[in-house]
């Protein structure tokens, strides 16, 4: 559930109607609702209740300073995979002990600034990280906290492009080969190992495959624990899927999910991360448009939005489902069409949705598109000389930029002319 609906024939988030943020701000403008993301880290949190578990929200999904802040004072931790994330959760305020860091390709600067910072653990994904890892904790005179991604090898189920958990993805560790890592993390000085770490996929929309996964994950833990390592906690990622199209997708909730886990986990006297990012972040945002103009194509009904694949990326990426509304509330009984629903980038995959069915919309009039709290601004570029989109945060009746429209100017700004092209 999420705190976008119509009131007075009017699109409002909590109580600011959408009309007023564009009036103020322009369009497009990606808009998050506070009480949206607060319920759903409630609502996931309290899937654990009883369980000695950190949620550590991933910030991938929405890195916006605010956003996190917001999550942050419920209590949330972080997820991070860059020098840049690090630094976005530890200015919001997560505190350092609650943030893993994880990410194929740390670099040694990024690993002597969460060491410094004092973070909660590393996921490391590869031998030869674990080895300049310890390089690094050793010349900072500290000793790593490690755990170890392992890839559990199975079959997500989700779309190709966002599963992460078999044998031919890049990441983690093979399954096979865990032990022997951790026999050589013993064998570093500056290492220890506190857990083990997985994650194998996004938006998905069954719990076998999950379950399938920690159980493999569990497993690990007793033989790793046999063997002498102390094991402490298991981080079991992200990854539980959203209703985008409630019509087409009914996403297992948190309290299933959390039932499962309790189920795999037994007696094994462990505490847990989690890491979320979607279930939190994506329905509790859109991108707010304005439609520029109707084109009627051979068979088609185009209608042409100032938002573009630039902005939001997930339908050209992925082929992803967006719910699209209007933001002035159908009447009745309205007639209804298909549409094309695209942007102004020359590409032919800037579409939002194809054959979308719909009520008539007109040039000036706003559109949402839904669940793009998660993964939209985030993977904004600047293709085809587009400025960068603001977002707005609502709480109540009353809303804030949160991040400011780029300016051509700025945008221009970030090029320079070497001195051999210098008109002067
Ligand atoms: N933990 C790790 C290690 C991850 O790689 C991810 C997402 C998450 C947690 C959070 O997953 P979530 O709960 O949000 O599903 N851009 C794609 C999604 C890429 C996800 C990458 N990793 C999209 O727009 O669908």
């Amino acid at each position: 559930m999420d705190h976008f609906h119509y009131r007075n024939g009017q699109l409002m988030a909590e109580n600011v109607p959408l009309s007023q943020i564009a009036a103020k701000v322009g369009t497009p403008v990606y808009i998050y609702s506070t009480a949206t993301l607060k319920r759903h880290l409630r609502i996931f949190s309290e899937a654990f209740e009883g369980l000695d578990a950190l949620v550590c929200f991933a910030v991938k999904a929405n890195s916006n300073q605010a956003v996190l802040r917001t999550l942050a004072r419920e209590g949330a931790g972080a997820d991070v995979v860059s020098l840049g994330e690090l630094k976005r959760a530890l200015q919001a305020g997560i505190p350092a002990d609650k943030i893993v860091f994880a990410g194929v390709g740390k670099t040694r600067d990024e690993m002597a600034a969460a060491l410094t910072a004092g973070i909660k653990q590393f996921n490391a994904e590869s031998e030869a990280e674990l080895e300049t890892l310890n390089e690094v904790a050793g010349k900072l005179g500290k000793i790593a906290p490690v755990s170890v991604r392992v890839n559990p090898d199975v079959d997500a189920k989700t779309h190709a492009k966002i599963s992460t958990g078999k044998s031919e993805n890049k990441f983690g560790i093979a399954w096979q080969k865990a032990e022997a890592v951790y026999h050589r993390i013993g064998e570093l000085a500056n290492l220890r190992a506190v857990g083990v770490d997985l994650h194998i996929g996004s938006q998905l929309t069954d719990l076998t495959p999950f379950k399938e996964a920690f159980e493999r994950v569990v497993g690990l833990v007793r033989e790793l624990r046999e063997k002498g390592h102390n094991i402490q906690h298991i981080d079991l990622g992200g990854g539980l899927g959203i209703p985008y199209d409630p019509t087409a997708e009914t996403p297992p909730p948190p309290t299933a999910y959390g039932a499962m886990i309790r189920e795999v986990m037994g007696d094994m006297d462990c505490s847990i991360i989690l890491e979320p990012g979607r279930l939190i972040a994506g329905n509790a945002g859109l991108l707010l448009t304005e439609m520029l103009y109707e084109k009627q194509g051979e068979n088609r009904t185009f209608y042409i939005l100032d938002a573009a694949m630039n902005d939001l990326s997930r339908p050209a990426m992925y082929d992803a489902f967006h719910a699209i509304v209007p933001v002035a509330e159908p009447v009745e009984n309205a007639s209804t069409l298909k549409a094309d629903f695209v942007g102004p980038v020359c590409e032919s995959s800037d579409v939002f949705a194809k054959e979308r069915p719909t009520t008539p919309m007109k040039a000036g009039d706003l559109v949402a598109i839904k669940s793009a709290g998660a993964y939209g601004a985030v993977m904004a570029s600047t293709y085809n000389s587009r400025p960068l989109v603001p977002e707005v945060l609502v709480d109540g009746d009353r809303f804030a930029v949160i991040r400011k429209r780029q300016s051509l100017e700025e945008l221009l700004a970030l090029d320079t002319i070497p001195s051999w092209l210098s008109d002067d």
